[in-house]
C-alpha cells in the first residue's frame, strides 16, 4: 500500500512523513515544490530508504499528479502543500492565493480523475485528507467559546482566506462529485524542524544569537498550542477512522498568550544554555509593531475529535516546549542549513542536479 502526501518536506508534513515510516512500512510518495518553507534536510535520515520516493513538484501541476497518481496507485492523499506564514501572506498574497487555491483545486481535479477510474474496493477505500487551520474560523474575544467545527468561516488575513477557500473546495468536491474527503483545522503547532520565522522557533534561535524578542504589539495575543507530533497522530487517526466528509478540530487545550510562550522559552534557556553574563534571555525581549489585521485570540474545541475517535493530545504545553527547545539546542546542523540558507542546496548536494 501506498499514501502520497504533499507538502512533506515542510513543517508539519516533514514530521508526518517521519513518523509515518517510523511506525508503518507504507510507501510514501512525497510531492513538494520545495519553496523556502521546503528542506529536505528534514528527511535526511530517509534517504536511501525505498519506502519514501521523493519528487519535487508543483500540486498546481496535474500532469504530474495524474501521472504519480497512476504509476504509486496510492490510497490516500493528503494535503499538507500550502503557503504558510500569514506575516509572508500579508507582503505578497498571490502565491497564496495560486497555491492554497488554485493548487488544492488542480489537486482535487487530478485526485477526482484518479479515483473516478478506480475498480469499486479501490474507489470505497480511498481518502483524500486535507490538512487546514483553525485561522479560517477568525478571532475570538477572551470570552468566547473555543472554535468548534460548526463555528462560522470569518478568515481575517490573505493565509487564512486562502485556506478557507481551499476547504470549501475540498467540501464541494465531497457533495457535488462524491470525492471521499476528510478536513481537519488544527491550531498553532510547534516542535522540530519548525522554520524559524514563526514565533517559537524564531524566539529560540535568536535568543541564544544574543538578537531581540520581537513581540508583536501588546504580546497578549493568546494561540493555542499543539505539539506537532500530536497533530501528525490527530492527523493518522482521521485518515483512519474518520468519517466521511466530516471536519475535524485539532487543538492542544494550550491557550497561551505571545508573552508567556516567549518568557517560558526564555525561563528553559536560562537552566538549559544560560547566558554568559548571568542575565535572563527575558532582557532580549522587545516590543515591535503590530501584524496588520492581527487575530487577538484562536482557541480549538477537540472535543469532537475525542468523543468519535479517542484522540487527545500526548504533551502539555510545558512537555512539549522543552522538547522543542532542548531539540533546538541538539540539532546544530539542521540549524546551521536553515539560517546559512544551504538548506536550499540539499537536493543537489544529496540527490545530484
Ligand atoms: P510549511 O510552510 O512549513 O510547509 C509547506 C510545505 O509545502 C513546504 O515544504 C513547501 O515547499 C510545500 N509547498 C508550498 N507550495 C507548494 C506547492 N504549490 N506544491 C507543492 N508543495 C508546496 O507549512 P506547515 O506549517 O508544515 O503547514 C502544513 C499545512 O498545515 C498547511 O496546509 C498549513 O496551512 C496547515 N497548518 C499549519 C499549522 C501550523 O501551525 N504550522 C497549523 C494548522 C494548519
Ligand atoms: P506565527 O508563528 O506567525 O503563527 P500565526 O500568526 O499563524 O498564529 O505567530 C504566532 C503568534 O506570535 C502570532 O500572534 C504573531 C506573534 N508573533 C510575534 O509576536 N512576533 C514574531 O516575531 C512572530 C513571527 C510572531
Amino acid at each position: 500500500m501506498t499514501i502520497l502526501v504533499t507538502g512533506g518536506a515542510g513543517f508539519i508534513g516533514g514530521n508526518f512523513v517521519l513518523d509515518w515510516l517510523a511506525g508503518s512500512d507504507e510507501t510514501v510518495v512525497n510531492l513538494d515544490k520545495l519553496t523556502y518553507a521546503g528542506n529536505l534536510q528534514t528527511l535526511a535520515s530517509l534517504h536511501g530508504d525505498a519506502r519514501h520516493v521523493f519528487v519535487q513538484g508543483d500540486i498546481g501541476d496535474r500532469a504530474l499528479l495524474a501521472a504519480l497518481l497512476a504509476q504509486h496507485q496510492p490510497r490516500a492523499v493528503i494535503n499538507f502543500a500550502a503557503e504558510s506564514h500569514v506575516d509572508r501572506s500579508i507582503h505578497g498574497p498571490g502565491d497564496f492565493i495560486q497555491t492554497n487555491i488554485v493548487g488544492t483545486f488542480n489537486l482535487l481535479e487530478a485526485v477526482r480523475g484518479y479515483w473516478t477510474d478506480l475498480p469499486a474496493a479501490g474507489k470505497a477505500a480511498f481518502r483524500l485528507l486535507h490538512v487546514s487551520t483553525d485561522e479560517v474560523y477568525g478571532t475570538l474575544a477572551a470570552d468566547d467559546a473555543p472554535f468548534s467545527e460548526t463555528h462560522r468561516y470569518e478568515p481575517n488575513s490573505p493565509y487564512s482566506a486562502s485556506k478557507a477557500a481551499s476547504d470549501h473546495l475540498v467540501r464541494a468536491w465531497h457533495h457535488t462529485y462524491g470525492l471521499p474527503v476528510l478536513t481537519t483545522n488544527c491550531s498553532n503547532n510547534y516542535g522540530p524542524y519548525h522554520f524559524p520565522e514563526k514565533l517559537i522557533p524564531l524566539v529560540i534561535l535568536n535568543a541564544l544569537a544574543g538578537k531581540p524578542l520581537p513581540i508583536y504589539g501588546d504580546g497578549q495575543q493568546v494561540r493555542d498550542w499543539l505539539y506537532v507530533k500530536d497533530h501528525c497522530a490527530a492527523i493518522r487517526r482521521v485518515l483512519d477512522a474518520g468519517r466521511l466528509d466530516e471536519t475535524y478540530n485539532v487543538g492542544g487545550w494550550n491557550e497561551k498568550t505571545n508573552l508567556e510562550v516567549v518568557n517560558t522559552i526564555c525561563a528553559l534557556l536560562d537552566e538549559l544554555r544560560p547566558r554568559a553574563d548571568g542575565q535572563t534571555y527575558a532582557t532580549q525581549i522587545t516590543y515591535v509593531t503590530d501584524r496588520p489585521g492581527h487575530d487577538r485570540r484562536y482557541a480549538i474545541d477537540a472535543r469532537k475529535l475525542e468523543r468519535e475517535l479517542g484522540w487527545k493530545p500526548a504533551e502539555t504545553f510545558e512537555s512539549g516546549i522543552r522538547k522543542t527547545v532542548q531539540w533546538y539546542l541538539d540539532n546544530h546542523d539542521w540549524i546551521k542549513g536553515v539560517t546559512s540558507g544551504s538548506y536550499r542546496d540539499w537536493l543537489n548536494q544529496q540527490y545530484g542536479a
